[in-house]
């Protein structure tokens, strides 16, 4: 059960359920000036039950109009796992009536798990179709989490799916009959665990050329690991994805543990993936009263050239902030031995944009007038560390409080000046380091909104409060 607290947690701009739990976002759509965003829910309570999907919508990806339960648990087939959703142009189902439906697929969990769809022609109201399931299982215990994709190289519909320890391909004309093509990632996975949600999706190398990318979220059973999202490039031939352009060690989308079965929008112009902001190992107790589970933000998805070789950078959607730079103190003459230069801010509460830019080591320091602290750091060794181990309440899990959930480093994987950006929003820090190379989500708890920020170190530092709108 979630512990009681007193405080407010409940993020401005990232989505939360008005009451009851979230994991996996689901069905993520863009149509006509609408995203869409479903999730895995539970109404009744704010920890994990019978799963139900729900359902809002947005015009900005900042604010969200919750439009109630999508999806309930089905008698016959069981819970609704997670899944993905399409526009199917053309009507290629059938299950239109005289408009290009929307089709929901997901994951049936009942004594097996298969796969199911639903429709909706307003895109409001979904029915789930009366041949269920589409992809029958009765062999493997792990089968879920169906990603459609439109196929333009076999003109037809691709579905990816998790499958234990690989990820399975089956294609279709008609969303409805469905044939497997293709298997990937027993022998690829760099991590272990149990294969979920994935994704696959072409971006342009810097090159020009095109790079598939697969995502994968890997169930890693705590406190061994915590659950980590992977990713893989190389190439789709239509039935099945290849690893051409394999790393020594497994890519990581997000070097923090609150960004878990992120996957992106079908229909939309660029590559925007948005991910579940919590990690499994505590969240149905983190101290959030009502609601449990928030969604990071929406990050747009590009591919770069980096000192690690070609990876995945994330460019988040936010709302304005007006970021100023904050003065320099200056230093004591004459300067006394060990001096570490300081730059002091105030911040706006619960809502800003933080961003260091150094040459060299430095430590930025979130605090309260409690004392408690959220360190970013970029070390001598030029690794990003994300440290909470002060930064709020944290006796509610054990996990949450341990040494590998409460600090996490990842490597630079650029020279030069760092460019650090947070991304704060009550309860979830959000750090894009060399524009978005290596990232890091990470939830706090802090008793009091943080008020200051303090640079360690030689460095820039700005603060941003959001932008007043003009209206
Ligand atoms: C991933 C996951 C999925 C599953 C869903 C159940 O976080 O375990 O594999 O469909 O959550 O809620």
């Amino acid at each position: 059960m979630s512990t009681q607290g007193n405080r407010d947690y409940r993020p401005a701009y990232h989505y939360a359920p008005p009451a009851g739990w979230i994991n996996d976002p689901n069905g993520l759509t863009y149509e006509n000036g609408i995203w869409h965003l479903f999730a895995q829910h539970y109404p009744d309570a704010p920890v994990w039950g019978p799963m139900h999907w729900i359902h809002a919508t947005s015009t900005d990806l900042l604010n969200w109009q919750d439009q109630g339960i999508a999806l309930a648990p089905d008698e016959k087939l069981g819970a609704i796992f997670s899944g993905s959703a399409v526009i199917d142009r053309g009507n290629t189902s059938g299950l239109g009536h005289g408009v290009d439906p929307m089709i929901l697929m997901y994951t049936s969990h009942g004594k097996n798990e298969q796969q199911s769809i639903a429709y909706s022609d307003d895109r409001m109201h979904f029915t789930p179709y009366e041949g269920n399931p589409v992809i029958a299982n009765t062999a493997q215990k792990d089968f879920r989490d169906p990603k459609v994709i439109r196929n333009d190289k076999l003109g037809c519909w691709t579905v990816v799916i998790a499958a234990g320890d690989h990820v399975e391909f089956h294609a279709s004309d008609d969303l409805i009959h469905w044939r497997k093509t293709g298997e990937f990632g027993a022998k690829e996975n760099r991590l272990g665990g149990v294969f979920e949600c994935p994704d696959l999706f072409p971006l342009t190398a810097p090159d020009g050329s095109t790079v598939w990318v697969l995502i994968a979220s890997m169930a890693l059973q705590a406190p061994f690991g915590g659950h980590r999202t992977q990713y893989f490039l190389g190439a789709f031939d239509g039935e099945t994805f290849h690893e051409t352009i394999p790393a020594q060690h497994a890519r990581l989308l997000d070097s923090g543990y609150d960004n878990y079965a992120a996957v992106t929008f079908f229909g939309a112009e660029k590559r925007m993936l948005l991910g579940w902001g919590m990690a499994w190992a505590y969240a149905d107790r983190t101290p959030t009263n009502e609601f449990c589970g928030v969604m990071t933000y929406a990050r747009e998805l590009s591919l770069v050239d980096t000192d690690d070789g070609l990876q995945l950078s994330s460019a988040p959607v936010t709302p304005e902030f007006d970021l100023r730079e904050i003065e320099a103190q200056t230093p004591p003459s004459p300067l006394p031995r060990h001096y570490v230069p300081k730059t002091v801010g105030e911040l706006p509460a619960d809502l800003f944009h933080v961003r260091v830019e150094a040459d060299q080591a430095f430590t930025l320091a979130l605090s309260n007038e409690d004392g408690e602290v959220l360190n970013v750091s970029i070390s001598t060794e030029q690794k990003l560390v994300v440290d909470r181990s002060k930064a709020g309440r944290s006796g509610f899990s054990p996990i949450f409080d341990s040494g590998l959930f409460a600090v996490t480093t990842a490597q630079r994987t650029a020279r030069g000046k760092a460019t650090v950006d947070i991304y704060f929003d009550r309860m979830i820090a959000e750090i894009f380091t060399d524009h978005g190379t290596v990232c890091n989500s990470t939830v706090v708890f802090p008793e009091k909104p943080y008020s200051k920020a303090t640079l360690w170190g030689e460095g820039k530092l700005y603060i941003g409060g959001v932008k007043e709108s003009a209206d």
